[in-house]
């Protein structure tokens, strides 16, 4: 694949195209972001944020970054790129865009996957999340990555520019995922399933719920079509107290559970844990 940076990044503030300008991005009406030294840019304007330090904070980053890191999720990574290829298609020039992609693993992934392909249409990847730290991370992965800070609510993208959404464990907007889609474009959504993490959940809850992803039904009406619904499950094999604390650390139930329940998955030696993930394909019509 050629792999080349990604030229179709809007400016927040009046959807503009911005265009690369020595160490700035600057759109016609003369608004201006700076390259940050890591190479990634903020296109977060103060009026999209809802809190001063919005999404995942330092700390969850650098648990996810550990965690994954780790190798545990491999057989995710491989399933996501898997599923990518087939959505795919051929075109002189793609667009994939990792919707609240943390600290890029799964990015990082799917590009080391792509660049050796031999296909010859140009292919560009914009990472974006609202969490500066986790993009700060991602930025040192990958620097032929886009990495942006924006919001999945607005992305800071031209509108009907992009051929692949993904949402991995990530926040759904899909008036946002629409407006820069393609026609025929595609989101990739990828949940937690009835069992996922069930053994740590065993541990910190006194009840363990089975609830399964959410019903998209209402999305027809909205334009998208279920193409296609993909369920993965493996057991990770003993993972240990470190990457037992991490994972818990990037985790919703690291905040929900009780004092006493997040005492006993810290202190928890070694774990054999079930991941139970479901991988659906939404198309823009
Ligand atoms: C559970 S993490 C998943 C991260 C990554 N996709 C992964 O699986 O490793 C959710 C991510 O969504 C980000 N996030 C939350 N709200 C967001 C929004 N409105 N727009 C973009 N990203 C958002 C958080 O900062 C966090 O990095």
């Amino acid at each position: 694949m050629n792999i080349v940076k990604a030229d179709n990044l809007a400016c927040p503030l009046d959807g503009e195209r911005l265009e690369l300008r020595e160490k700035q991005l600057v759109c016609v009406n003369g608004h201006t972001f700076d390259i940050a030294r890591q190479g990634y840019v903020n296109l977060l304007p103060v009026q999209h944020k809802r809190t001063k330090h919005p999404g995942d904070s330092k700390e969850m980053v650098s648990a996810r970054s550990r965690f994954l890191n780790s190798g545990v999720y491999v057989p995710v990574a491989n399933k996501l790129t898997e599923i990518i290829v087939t959505h795919l298609v051929d075109a002189e020039k793609i667009c994939l865009m990792d919707a609240g992609c943390g600290e890029g693993y799964y990015f990082d992934y799917v590009f080391n996957y792509l660049k050796d392909k031999n296909d010859c249409g140009e292919l560009s990847f914009v990472g974006l999340d609202i969490s500066k730290a986790a993009i700060t991370e991602a930025a040192k992965r990958n620097r032929q990555i886009s990495w942006i800070v924006g919001t999945n609510r607005q992305p800071p993208v031209c509108a009907g520019s992009v051929d692949i959404v993904l949402c991995v464990f990530g926040f759904q907007s899909f008036a946002g995922f629409k407006k820069i889609l393609k026609p025929g474009g595609k989101v990739i959504l990828v949940e937690p399933g009835p069992d996922h993490l069930k053994e740590l959940r065993e541990t910190i809850y006194p009840e363990v719920k089975k609830s399964q992803p959410q019903d998209l039904s209402y999305l027809e009406e909205k334009g998208f079509s279920l193409l296609d619904r993909q369920p993965l499950q493996f057991k990770t094999g003993v993972i240990n107290n470190e990457q037992i604390n991490h994972l818990l650390l990037m985790t919703p139930h690291f905040y929900r559970a009780t004092k006493e329940g997040r005492e006993a998955a810290v202190n928890l030696k070694e774990l054999d844990l079930t991941v139970d993930v479901v991988f659906r394909v939404l198309q823009k019509e």
